[in-house]
């Protein structure tokens, strides 16, 4: 039996990577100290799998060629090469049993994902597995990638991407095999990184969602993508692939933990732990 056992939302700003690789000590230390407790429960889940829900920040896909949804179905993901050489990261695992059952379940449900496979992965993918894992020599789980496009408009709502989430809950609770399954939705808190509006973070809005991605998700579909972009700024409306996580959760859920440290770069870095396992764990 496969099941969704957690749901982890996290910010994958490139600078959280590098607070997250130190040993808790010098000028990173606040940051460590809020995002590196989940390291433990998570040890404890004994995840074989991770979904990573991300989006691809011009590495894999460009302007010129970006779905809105894509899944890889590849033996492994490399490290992409973002303009400064690859982030000194191991190579991803990937699980292809999932993969296309994901594949053979999703589409039919009405999400047209593109397959990726051959997909090299940046910072969106690789720093949340560095916040929840450290520094290991090998990832301790195996990977599905989930691209999102939250760049070109019009982008996915965020309505459209709790759909997809639960889409995809129900293809991993019909999985054949036996499989411990964490997804993982990244990106955000608030953050824009270019324009007037350059290094707008928005707190309130930021503490609001992370409370109510655990207990009120319903409440967060309901914005739609201006209303993101006009909260969270341009790059803060990558949000919506928090929510394709929480929907792949069920309505039973435990917040287990919850971190936010700003200013992370120019930005604000968020991160929720949900047990799915039912009110009594
Ligand atoms: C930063 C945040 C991101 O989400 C990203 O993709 C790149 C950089 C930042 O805050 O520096
Ligand atoms: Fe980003």
């Amino acid at each position: 039996m496969a099941e969704v056992i957690a749901g982890i939302g996290v910010s994958h700003i490139p600078a959280l990577g590098v607070a997250m690789e130190g040993d808790g000590s010098g000028p990173a230390a606040a940051v460590f100290e809020k995002f590196a407790p989940v390291r433990e429960w998570v040890r404890g889940l004994e995840l074989d799998t991770v979904i990573v829900v991300y989006n691809d920040h011009a590495s894999a896909f460009s302007l010129e060629l970006l779905p809105t949804f894509a899944i890889g179905a590849a033996e492994s993901y490399a490290p992409a090469d973002e303009g400064y050489g690859a982030r000194n990261v191991p190579v991803a695992r990937g699980d292809g049993d999932l993969s296309w059952h994901l594949i053979d379940s999703v589409i039919p449900a009405g999400f047209d994902l593109a397959v990726a496979q051959k997909l090299d992965v940046d910072h969106g993918l690789t720093v949340p597995l560095t916040v929840l894992f450290g520094t290991p020599d090998e990832w301790p789980v195996k990977v599905v990638p989930i691209e999102v496009n939250v760049v070109q408009q019009p982008t996915p709502s965020a309505q459209r991407c709790f759909d997809l989430g639960r889409a995809i809950g129900r293809a991993v609770a019909s999985f054949p095999g036996d499989a411990r399954v964490g997804i993982v939705g990244t990106g955000g808190m608030s953050h824009q990184l270019q324009g007037k509006r350059a290094g707008h973070i928005n707190t309130e809005f930021d503490l609001a969602f992370l409370a109510d991605i655990v207990d009120k998700p319903q409440r967060l579909t309901e914005y739609s993508n201006r209303d993101l972009i006009r909260e969270a700024g341009s790059e803060g409306a990558e949000l919506v692939m928090w929510l394709v996580m929480r929907g792949a959760l069920g309505d039973d859920v435990t917040g287990v933990h919850t971190g936010y440290h700003v200013p992370v770069s120019n930005t604000a870095a968020g991160l929720v732990a949900i047990d799915n396992r039912g009110r009594e764990q």
